[in-house]
């Protein structure tokens, strides 16, 4: 039996929760929240005991454990540190950190004391990615020349977003997620596959602006539209696209010199990796509507079931941090893809209408892929 910590109990928390249950290995041994109602509703929906401050979280959590930070993006930098200080392997909600100073001392925080130190989305580990990666390395779409991701969620500040209720009744952060950004809360699922596949990004050339004005009363939010194009160390060039504007649309595609490989779904670990190869027909080439799916041989992982936007198993990153613990090797997602995917995330959320090329000063390996993804 292992043990992991909770710290924000609010509408992720629930997501992590539906997630973890699918490994009856791994105990919640301690749960905080400083908001005390929302720690208890949380706690009597999932049959836990929430304690009334992180020093009594401590108290309950075995010394060299891991604890999930789930709360909001503003608080992430005191609560990462404070747990690191406290000794704790963290992994962290994205961002890990909203400033770059921050988060480059988190990073250093974490080599002192020699803990581990991750941040999400962890979805690169999951089914779809891993296929899309494994689909890359077996030359199925030939050498990729040029990938476009896109996060466009719909033009949410019209959707019933009053009516999003997590399972242990936290409304969804509208005020907040708005005020952090689709970026910040969102470049992250495909870049931490990009990056994950083909390693640093040297160079961010990127725009962002809030084309929805007053979306909160505070009229304080961040931009609701960016799009960047991605120079990677290894040559390849990507364009991501964020926004809560456009209509829905999530795919990924690599193009490469025979075809296009493309999923539609970021979100769901299912979601199918299908590739349409280039073919030519008397005049005319196209990429054949007639799509080939790519499945790996063996089994995977837990699936959760489909509930809301996402099927997502938010597990995988926190199990993955605890195997590596175990089996005494480097966590997939280190603190150095970290440090590296919050540089990237920053720079295109803050790059505005006139920043230039923006140079990248972290770096990090691209990730291992899964020993079921080989
Ligand atoms: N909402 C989503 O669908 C979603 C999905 C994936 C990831 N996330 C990420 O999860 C994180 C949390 O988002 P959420 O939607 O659960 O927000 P939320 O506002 O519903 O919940 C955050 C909780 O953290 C608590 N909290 C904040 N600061 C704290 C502190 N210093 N000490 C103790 N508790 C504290 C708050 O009281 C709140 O209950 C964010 O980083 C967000 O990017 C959210």
């Amino acid at each position: 039996m292992t043990s992991l910590s909770i710290i924000g109990c609010g509408f992720v928390a629930d997501l992590y929760m539906r997630s973890l249950a699918l490994y009856p290995d791994i105990k919640i041994a301690a749960v905080y929240d400083r908001d005390s109602a929302r720690c208890t509703a949380f706690c009597s929906h999932w049959s836990l005991s929430g304690v009334a401050s992180l020093k009594a979280l401590f108290a309950d959590t075995p010394k060299g454990s891991v604890i999930l930070n789930l709360t909001n993006p503003s608080s992430h930098f005191e609560i990462n540190k404070v747990c690191l200080e406290a000794g704790y392997h963290v992994y962290s909600e994205k961002p890990l950190a909203v400033d770059m100073d921050q988060a480059t001392a988190l990073h250093t925080l974490a080599t002192k004391r020699n803990l581990l130190l991750a941040s999400a989305p962890c979805s690169v580990l999951g089914e779809a990615a891993q296929t899309l990666g494994a689909a890359i390395r077996a030359d199925m779409a030939g050498c990729p020349r040029l990938i476009y991701a896109e996060l466009d969620d719909g033009f949410i500040p019209q959707a019933p977003h009053g009516n999003w209720i997590s399972d242990s009744g936290a409304p969804w952060p509208v005020k907040d997620e708005f005020e952090v950004g689709c970026t910040l809360e969102h470049a992250g699922y495909y870049l931490s596959w990009l990056i994950g596949f083909f390693g640093p990004v040297l160079t961010v050339v990127a725009a962002s602006a809030e084309v929805i004005p007053n979306k909160t009363q505070s009229g304080n939010c961040a931009p609701d539209f960016s799009v960047a194009t991605l120079f990677f160390e290894s040559g390849l060039v990507a364009r991501l696209t964020c926004s809560i504007v456009a209509p829905h649309d999530h795919q990924i595609r690599v193009i490469g010199d025979k075809g296009v490989l493309r999923v539609e779904k970021a979100w769901d670990n299912s979601a199918k990796v299908s590739l349409h190869r280039r073919i030519k027909i008397r005049r005319r080439l196209l990429e054949s509507p007639l799509a080939k799916r790519f499945r790996l041989k063996g089994p995977t992982h837990p699936k959760v079931t489909r509930k809301g936007a996402a099927a997502m198993n938010f597990a995988l990153g926190p199990v993955e941090m605890i195997a590596a613990l175990k089996e005494n090797r480097p966590c997939r997602l280190s603190s150095d893809f970290a440090l590296h995917m919050n540089e990237v995330t920053l720079a295109i959320q803050n790059s505005g209408e006139t920043t230039g090329a923006q140079q990248m000063q972290t770096t990090c390996p691209p990730i291992e892929p899964m020993p079921w993804a080989k």
